[in-house]
């Protein structure tokens, strides 16, 4: 079974815990896409679901495929988010934000009653923080945020780059029109530390961090589908 195989496989186990009349959070990324796709199936059979898109890309391919759409403004409490992860740890903490769309998708998850996360086996780790953690920062002070976030992850023992995505003539943006610092750590021991602590620099608008967010997750590997649970 190749990788894409393997988000499918996540995402058909996801879509069996959709039910009609559902409000729900639409994730951001290659495999939160192979579950629209499939969603976008069932939609055109009859099922009756409207969807609050985490990123402006995920809102164009639902608009694309027939998936109804409503802002978080209109339906602020929704039942279930169904969302991929950079990386899930055995207590479900996760690193998300590779495509940039953190931001949006912790709102979302946190307006959800569940967050169902959908990954292959490649996603899962003993210890956060080979994936490089995304931190979203406002562009007013990049540089004293930065400085702010070097010092905290000295403070905590943490040691690694922290680099602007993007590149020197051409950052990257997000949907909310700020910046990501990615923060390669190599591992974080103390994951629930960092998120708060990242929260108290006044720069940092959001970080990749999702903490007691995830209510399980379905992981698909080569001899099968599982559910991880905290
Ligand atoms: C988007 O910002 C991310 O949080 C994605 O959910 C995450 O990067 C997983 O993406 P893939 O399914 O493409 O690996």
């Amino acid at each position: 079974m190749d990788a894409r195989q393997m988000k499918i496989k996540a995402a058909e186990a996801a879509l069996a815990h959709v039910e009609h009349g559902m409000r729900l959070g639409i994730g951001t990324g290659s495999t939160a896409e192979e579950f629209v796709r499939l969603l976008a199936e069932k939609v055109a059979e009859g099922l009756e679901v409207q969807g609050v898109p985490t990123s402006e890309r995920t809102a164009r391919l639902c608009l694309d495929l027939g998936v109804p759409l409503k802002s978080l403004d209109e339906l602020p409490e929704l039942d279930l988010t169904i969302d991929g992860a950079d990386e899930v740890d055995g207590r479900l903490q996760l690193i998300k934000g590779g495509g940039g769309a953190l931001l949006r998708e912790k709102i979302v998850a946190a307006a959800s009653s569940r967050m169902i996360v959908i990954a292959d086996e490649t996603k899962v780790v003993e210890m956060l923080g080979a994936f490089p953690l995304p931190i979203e920062v406002n562009p007013f002070g990049l540089v004293a945020t930065r400085i702010a976030i070097d010092k905290l992850a000295e403070r905590l023992g943490l040691i690694g780059e922290i680099r602007l995505r993007g590149s020197a003539d051409d950052t990257f943006t997000t949907d909310g029109g700020h910046h990501i610092l990615d923060a390669s750590f190599g591992r974080i021991p103390d994951a629930e530390a960092l998120a708060s602590q990242l929260n108290s620099i006044p720069g940092v608008v959001e970080h990749g961090l999702f903490i007691n967010l995830a209510s399980f997750a379905i992981i698909a590997g080569e001899n099968g589908v599982r559910t991880l649970k905290a």
